[in-house]
């Protein structure tokens, strides 16, 4: 311990002899190279033409790989005070560390932002020897994170498996700036530029990118820790959870709708689709919409037909198809409806009472007068004269047929999408549509062969 006047009587001292030195009593000079000598021995009489590391009294003091000039120019006593005669002298007083400004009368005091501890607290000597060094910039230590070390925790900084890489190799003045820096955590540059300095490809890619996600522009370790971590890629946690912590209603209908969408729990999750950092395509999209489909439904999956397949197959596509828009009508994260499906879509072949939100996707789009209207020439083109034959089909107290009784909602061979056939319990059902100039005909597997003309009567019988 030292003991409470140190300070002051330090303070005093050392001003007493930069005014000294201003009057140049005390100039000591350089002489010629030490002799050899014992590593120890009395300090010679007079001091007036020698200095502190020759002649083996204090050689060691600057010797080394880095030496401070002060030493190696002699000005022992820019730091340290003289006392008592020559032959007794004692350099008081010894450990000046913990005295802020030494340093300072000669190194300008940085003034950042943020100050680190040790800076800001003079305790210079914990990272530089004051005289001489087997490091360069005086370190006490390798700049390997062993100077840091001293202090912070290395468990906590290395804690995770996987290391990033200048952390692993303790290279960690090349983020931080150990004095301070107007940055938190005093860093070297704000908290995008300083990962971008070093990643420049994926700058680029990101500099490059149409569409860029707020978090990336704002800062990389919202999403990645900067020293490491046990989730890969430094991630602070696995996808989709990572994304979860921003993305609540995402979250919620993922993980709380009534249909969820197994891609999600496909491997790469979220990533399957959407680009962290930033895409060509609008929502941070890898592609377009019906592209990054197909990627998992071009053949049959599980029960579920090849939509690419069934598409390649027949030609006659849906118009949110032709537009690549799957998501017009699927909601890729999850969904209280059938299928995925934006909005209500009965999924059964008849409804057991007509109401017309069973039917509710298709009039997202097109209009409910077509069921609705059970006389019309303008709302449909299925009608016997304007008999309207949707509503005939549709509308009915039990038993009406859904619309997927006769058109295939992605594609078809026959024009306004009308299927082929249509899964009947264990029966693929035929429909055999034909379209005619002013009507079709259709032998289906529910009733023999009947034809529709708009220009007919509207009574005719069936
Ligand atoms: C820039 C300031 C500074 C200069 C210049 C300086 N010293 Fe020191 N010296 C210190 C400090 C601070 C300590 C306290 C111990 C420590 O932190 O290493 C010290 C400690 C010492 C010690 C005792 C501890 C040890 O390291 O053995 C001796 C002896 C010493 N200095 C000699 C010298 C000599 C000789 C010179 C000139 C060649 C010199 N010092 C120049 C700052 C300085
Ligand atoms: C009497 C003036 C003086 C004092 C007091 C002083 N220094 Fe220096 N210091 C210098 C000079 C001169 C240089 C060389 C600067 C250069 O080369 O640009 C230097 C260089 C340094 C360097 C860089 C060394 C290198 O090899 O890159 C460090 C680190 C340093 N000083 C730390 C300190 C610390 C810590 C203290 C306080 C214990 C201190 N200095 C006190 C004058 C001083
Ligand atoms: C936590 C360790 C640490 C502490 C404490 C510390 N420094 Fe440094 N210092 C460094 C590192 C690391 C560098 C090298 C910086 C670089 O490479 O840009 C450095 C570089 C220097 C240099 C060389 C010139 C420069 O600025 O790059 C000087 C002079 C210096 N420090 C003086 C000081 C003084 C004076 C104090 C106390 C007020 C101090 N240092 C406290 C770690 C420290
Ligand atoms: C002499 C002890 C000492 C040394 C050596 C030291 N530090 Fe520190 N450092 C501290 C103290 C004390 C704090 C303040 C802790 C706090 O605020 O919780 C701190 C704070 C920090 C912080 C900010 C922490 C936060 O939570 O905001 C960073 C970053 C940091 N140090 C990096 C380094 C690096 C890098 C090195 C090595 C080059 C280093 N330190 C060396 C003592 C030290
Ligand atoms: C690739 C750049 C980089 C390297 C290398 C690096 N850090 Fe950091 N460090 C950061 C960033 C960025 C933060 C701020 C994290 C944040 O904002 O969430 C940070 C935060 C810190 C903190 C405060 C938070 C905490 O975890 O306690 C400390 C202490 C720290 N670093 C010490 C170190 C030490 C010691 C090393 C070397 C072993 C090191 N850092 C290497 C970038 C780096
Ligand atoms: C000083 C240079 C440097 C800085 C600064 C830096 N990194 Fe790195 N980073 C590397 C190196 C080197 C690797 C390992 C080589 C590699 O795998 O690409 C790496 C690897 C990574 C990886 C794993 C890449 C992979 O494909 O395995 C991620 C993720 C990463 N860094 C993110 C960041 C983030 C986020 C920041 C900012 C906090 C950052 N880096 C700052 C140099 C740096
Ligand atoms: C919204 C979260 C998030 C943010 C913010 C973020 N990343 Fe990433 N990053 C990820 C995810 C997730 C991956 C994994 C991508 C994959 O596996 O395809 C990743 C992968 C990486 C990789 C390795 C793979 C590659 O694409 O090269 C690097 C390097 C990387 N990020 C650097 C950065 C940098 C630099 C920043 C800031 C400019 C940043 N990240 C911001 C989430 C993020
Ligand atoms: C740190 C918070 C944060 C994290 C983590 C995060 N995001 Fe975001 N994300 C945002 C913000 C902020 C926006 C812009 C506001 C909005 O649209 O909600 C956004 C927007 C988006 C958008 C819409 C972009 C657009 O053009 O409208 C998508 C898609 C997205 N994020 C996907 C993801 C994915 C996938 C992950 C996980 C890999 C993720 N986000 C992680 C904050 C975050
Ligand atoms: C199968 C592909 C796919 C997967 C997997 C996927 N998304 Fe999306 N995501 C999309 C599409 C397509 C859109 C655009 C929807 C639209 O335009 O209506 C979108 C939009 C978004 C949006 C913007 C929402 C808005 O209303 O603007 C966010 C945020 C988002 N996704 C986050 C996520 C997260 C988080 C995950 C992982 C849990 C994820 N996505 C998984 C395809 C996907
Ligand atoms: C990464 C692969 C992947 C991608 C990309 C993908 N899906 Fe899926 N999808 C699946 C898996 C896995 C299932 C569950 C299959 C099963 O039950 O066997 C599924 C199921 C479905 C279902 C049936 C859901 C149910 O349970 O009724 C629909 C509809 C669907 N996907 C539509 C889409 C649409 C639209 C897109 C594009 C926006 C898309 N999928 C992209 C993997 C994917
Ligand atoms: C106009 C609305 C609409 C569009 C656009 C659409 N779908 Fe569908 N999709 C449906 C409906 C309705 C069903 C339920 C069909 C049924 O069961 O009769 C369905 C069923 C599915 C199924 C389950 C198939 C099965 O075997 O039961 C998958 C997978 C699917 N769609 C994927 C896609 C993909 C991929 C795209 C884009 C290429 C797409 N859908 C575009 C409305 C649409
Ligand atoms: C997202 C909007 C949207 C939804 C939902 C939608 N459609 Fe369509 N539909 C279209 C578009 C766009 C066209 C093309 C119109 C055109 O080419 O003039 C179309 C065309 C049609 C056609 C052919 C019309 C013609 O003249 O060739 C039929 C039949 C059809 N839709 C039935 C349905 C059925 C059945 C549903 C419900 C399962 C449905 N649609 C849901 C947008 C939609
Ligand atoms: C019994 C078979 C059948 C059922 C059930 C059926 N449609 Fe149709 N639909 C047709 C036929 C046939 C056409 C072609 C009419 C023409 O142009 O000759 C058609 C045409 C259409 C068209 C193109 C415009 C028009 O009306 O001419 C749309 C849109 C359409 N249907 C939607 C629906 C919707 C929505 C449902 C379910 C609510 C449905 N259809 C149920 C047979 C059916």
């Amino acid at each position: 311990m030292k003991p409470a006047w140190f300070g002051l009587v330090y303070a005093l001292t050392t001003s007493l002899c930069c005014l000294a030195d201003a009057t140049s009593d005390h100039t000591l000079e350089l002489t010629s190279s030490p002799q050899d000598a014992p590593a120890r021995r009395a300090p010679p009489k007079s001091l007036a033409n020698t200095t502190c590391s020759a002649a083996g009294c204090h050689a060691s003091h600057v010797e080394g790989a880095s030496v401070h000039a002060p030493a190696r120019d002699g000005q022992c006593e820019k730091c340290h005070v003289r006392s008592g005669e020559p032959d007794q002298h004692v350099f008081a007083p010894l450990t000046l560390a913990s005295i802020p400004g030494l340093c300072h009368q000669c190194h300008d005091r940085e003034q950042p932002k943020h100050e680190h501890f040790p800076y800001r607290t003079g305790l210079c000597t914990q990272c530089h020897d004051p005289h001489r060094s087997d490091f360069p910039t005086l370190f006490r230590k390798p700049n390997d994170g062993s100077l840091c070390f001293q202090c912070h925790d290395r468990d906590h900084i290395l804690a995770s498996k996987q290391a990033h890489g200048p952390v692993a190799v303790g290279a960690c003045t090349l983020c931080h700036d150990v004095h301070g820096s107007d940055e938190r955590q005093f860093l070297r540059a704000s908290r995008t530029e300083l990962c971008r300095s070093c990643h420049e490809s994926l700058a680029e890619q990101i500099d490059g990118s149409p569409v860029q996600h707020p978090p990336v522009q704002q800062s990389c370790p919202n999403c990645h820790d900067p020293h490491g971590s046990d989730n890969g890629l430094h991630l602070k946690d696995t996808v989709p959870q990572l994304c979860f912590g921003c993305h609540e209603d995402i979250r919620k209908l993922v993980q709380e709708s009534r249909v969820p969408h197994g891609a999600i729990a496909e491997p790469r999750s979220c990533l399957n689709c959407h680009n962290p950092h930033g895409a060509h395509h609008p929502k941070l999209l890898e592609g377009v919409p019906m592209d990054l489909c197909l990627k998992c439904h071009q053949k049959p999956r599980g029960k579920l037909i090849g939509i690419g397949d069934h598409l390649a197959k027949y030609r006659d596509h849906h118009g949110p198809i032709r537009e690549g828009a799957c998501p017009n009508c699927h909601n890729p994260h999850g969904s209280e409806n059938f299928r995925l499906l934006v909005r209500h879509y009965q999924p059964q072949f008849y409804t057991k009472q007509f109401d017309v939100m069973e039917f509710s996707l298709c009039f997202g789009c097109h209009e409910q007068e077509r069921v609705l209207a059970q006389f019309t020439d303008q709302f449909t083109n299925f009608r016997q004269g304007d008999r309207n034959l949707h509503y005939v089909h549709v509308n009915r107290e039990r038993k009406g047929r859904t619309c997927r009784a006769c058109h295939d909602v992605h594609g078809s061979q026959h024009p306004f999408h009308i299927r082929d056939a249509v899964p009947f319990g264990i029966w693929n059902l035929p429909t055999n549509y034909e379209p005619l100039p002013s009507g079709g005909r259709c032998t289906p597997g529910c009733h023999v062969t009947r034809e529709y003309d708009r220009l007919g009567p509207r009574d005719k019988k069936f």
